[in-house]
């Protein structure tokens, strides 16, 4: 992945009232738990709607043309829930990749994972893996799924690695340019981050994608995560559209 160029970049972005659709789109799943006390319901059913709003959103991402949608669907923080709710998260993981694995096949979406997913155990890794693999060849969306997962984590590996690589000789210390950290990144492969929404009113980006999002729009919607629907993102893509990106320039 190289640096976005801000004047190339800029061409690209149409001014007010533009079609520009994002490549690139990440969302911060956050309200299922206010979600399901709204209703009197545990925690888990919040979760599982938030799950049928994921489908929702990789519908609407695919028929709008979006290449790439990134979801935070466990964050490294989120270990510090009850030892009920993180199972239950869990299994909501395992049963999704089942039913959705033909979904993904049929709409042509390729799976792609960031995070030290290892966390999870042999048998959801290789179940994980097993779906990343099948859809490799897939190229209408790409569909990359955040799994314990954290910036500040991802960013201390890159810069690790090219010590690394700087003490073996590889690189010098003076060839560790922004490009060369992207490149560490487990992003490196996919487009420019361009637009991250954060569902439930929250306002803050919880270690998600910082590096990537240095030049996104952000985007704080106050609908809780479950109620999420093709409309919401439509909207979402709307307000990207007439926002006038300018990188820093005039
Ligand atoms: C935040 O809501 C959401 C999460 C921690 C997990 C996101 C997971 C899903 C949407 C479902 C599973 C994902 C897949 C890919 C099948 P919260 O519990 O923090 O809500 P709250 O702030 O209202 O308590």
């Amino acid at each position: 992945m190289t640096s976005r160029a801000p004047a190339e970049e800029a061409e690209t972005v149409t001014q007010s009232g533009g079609t520009a659709v994002p490549r690139h789109v990440a969302i911060i799943m956050d309200g299922n738990g206010r979600w399901a006390q709204k209703r009197g319901l545990p925690r888990a059913a919040g979760h599982r709607a938030g799950a049928e709003a994921v489908r929702r959103a990789l519908q609407a991402a695919a028929d709008h043309g979006v290449e790439v949608l990134t979801i935070y669907a466990f964050s490294s923080e989120n270990w510090r829930r009850s030892a009920e709710e993180v199972s239950d998260l869990t299994a909501l993981m395992r049963f999704y990749l089942e039913r959705e694995l033909r979904t993904l096949e049929k709409e042509r979406v390729r799976l792609h994972l960031i995070g030290d997913y290892s966390a999870f155990g042999p048998e959801l890794v290789e179940r994980l893996e097993r779906a990343v693999e099948r859809t490799a060849s897939n190229t209408r969306l790409t569909l990359v799924i955040a799994l314990n997962y954290g910036s500040r984590a991802e960013i201390t590996a890159a810069a690790r690695n090219l010590a690394d690589k700087a003490r073996a000789r590889e690189i010098r210390p003076c060839d560790i340019d922004e490009d060369a950290i992207a490149a560490e990144l487990q992003t490196r492969d996919l487009p420019e981050l361009d637009l991250l929404i954060r569902t439930s009113g929250e306002v803050r980006l919880s270690n998600f994608l910082l590096w990537q999002a240095a030049y996104a729009e952000l985007l704080f919607l106050d609908l809780l995560w479950p109620d999420f629907d093709e409309k919401a993102f439509a909207g979402a893509l709307d307000q990207y559209a007439v926002r006038q990106r300018r990188f820093g320039g005039r």
